[in-house]
């Protein structure tokens, strides 16, 4: 394989301080076939470079998004890249749709326990409604929606937790990098 066929879109706002996030991306970046971009690291100042995470989504058949989860949603970063690169006319509408079969992953984690995430409960409802944007926006671009690794309680995770949660997450991404070595279609399911 010339190009790597997984693309990690990393978005970490303090990584200095992540015991979960930065030990995903570092799974990450010992599997063949995963490229990794942070994009804090990489737009400091968020003046991300459209064409560039252009063709990198075009070189990929899978799209993970690696993230711990803030107010409700995304870091900032990543929204303003969702802004730049998915443009119309390339990810969706009357055009490219370059982003077409491709499977979006969505990995990421919550400060808050299970038990917050329920009617009643701190946050009010379940977490699943909080994907909603997430799952809308695969949608609108075609892509395949891949059932979200989510690890709440990311927060007060201990050293046993955060090890059991890396295998996982690195156990389903060597799957899905095997698949995309053998030129298997969609990502759907558990690797
Ligand atoms: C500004 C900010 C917003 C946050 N918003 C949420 C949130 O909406 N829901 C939640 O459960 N945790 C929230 N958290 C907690 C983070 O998700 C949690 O610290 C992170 O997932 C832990 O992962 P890490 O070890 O990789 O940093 C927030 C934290 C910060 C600093």
């Amino acid at each position: 394989m010339s190009e790597p066929s997984i693309l990690v879109i990393y978005a970490h706002p303090a990584p200095q301080r992540s015991p979960v996030n930065r030990r995903l991306v570092e799974e990450a970046r010992a599997v063949p076939g995963v490229r990794v971009q942070d994009l804090y690291e990489l737009y400091p100042d968020f003046d991300i470079d459209g064409e560039t995470e252009h063709a990198l989504l075009a070189a990929a058949h899978l799209v993970v998004f690696l993230h711990p989860f803030r107010w409700y949603g995304m870091p900032s970063m990543l929204k303003e890249w969702m802004e730049v690169v998915l443009q119309p006319g390339w990810a969706y509408g009357k055009g490219e749709c370059a982003l077409r079969g491709k499977g979006y992953w969505l990995v990421t984690t919550t400060g808050s326990g299970p038990e917050a995430y329920r009617p009643g409960g701190l946050h009010g409802r379940p977490f699943a409604d909080f994907l909603a944007p997430f799952e809308q926006t695969a949608a609108l671009c075609g892509m395949d929606w891949i059932e979200p690794l989510v690890m709440h309680g990311a927060a007060r995770a201990d050293a046993a937790a955060i090890d059991a949660h890396a295998a996982e997450f690195r156990r389903r991404l060597a799957g899905y990098a095997g698949m995309a070595l053998a030129a298997a279609t969609p990502y759907l399911g558990e690797a």
